[in-house]
């Protein structure tokens, strides 16, 4: 299946020399839900995940369905100011300012084996913050999944993201 085909492309969103990649198209295509997020859990079954990561807001979509297919648990990743208890929190670099994700301090524990899923890898800052969080938590296990690389968009968040050799379904 040509996954590229299915996910629009929109020039100047969310403005000027922005190339938005909208998956929305994909996602509505039932024989293309259930292929990638087969074809994703396909890499993770033998992998004794726990815990399944999604990154709000569009981490959330495909990362509720692998929880499901890989039998693990769902923690979402909020944006600040979401989660009702305690968090941990991690404050990433954005191209103009800071953005600060969050996790339930009970979310997760030192044993867990964990996916972080997100549907787009730009520059990294995001996963990276992620990563940061888990290994506040002491986590050994990580795994990452992305649908989508900007591949032509290099950072050194990407290199160290490279160690943990993320599982990637569409490149641009
Ligand atoms: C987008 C995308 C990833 C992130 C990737 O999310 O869904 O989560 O940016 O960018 P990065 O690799 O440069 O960090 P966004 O923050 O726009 O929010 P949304 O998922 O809530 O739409
Ligand atoms: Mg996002």
């Amino acid at each position: 299946m040509n996954l590229k085909d299915k996910i629009r492309e929109v020039p100047d969103f969310p403005k000027k020399g922005i190339n938005f990649i909208d998956i929305t198209t994909l996602l509505k295509d039932k024989e293309a839900i259930q292929y990638i997020t087969g074809k994703i859990a396909d890499e993770f079954r033998d992998k004794q995940i726990s815990k399944v990561l999604g990154i709000e807001a569009r981490g959330f979509i495909l990362g509720g369905i692998l929880a499901h297919e890989l039998r693990a648990g769902f923690v979402p990743v909020r944006k600040k100011g979401k989660l009702p208890s305690d968090v941990i929190s991690e404050t990433y670099q954005l191209e103009y300012g800071t953005d600060t994700v969050e996790i339930h301090s009970d979310a997760l524990s030192e044993e867990d084996v964990v996916l972080i899923h997100d549907d787009l890898l730009a520059t990294g800052g995001t996963a990276q913050a992620v990563l940061n969080m888990i290994k506040q938590v002491g986590i050994k296990k990580v795994y990452f999944s992305f649908l989508c690389d900007l591949e032509f968009i290099q950072t050194p968040e990407k290199e160290i993201l490279k160690q943990f050799d993320p599982h990637v379904l569409v490149k641009y």
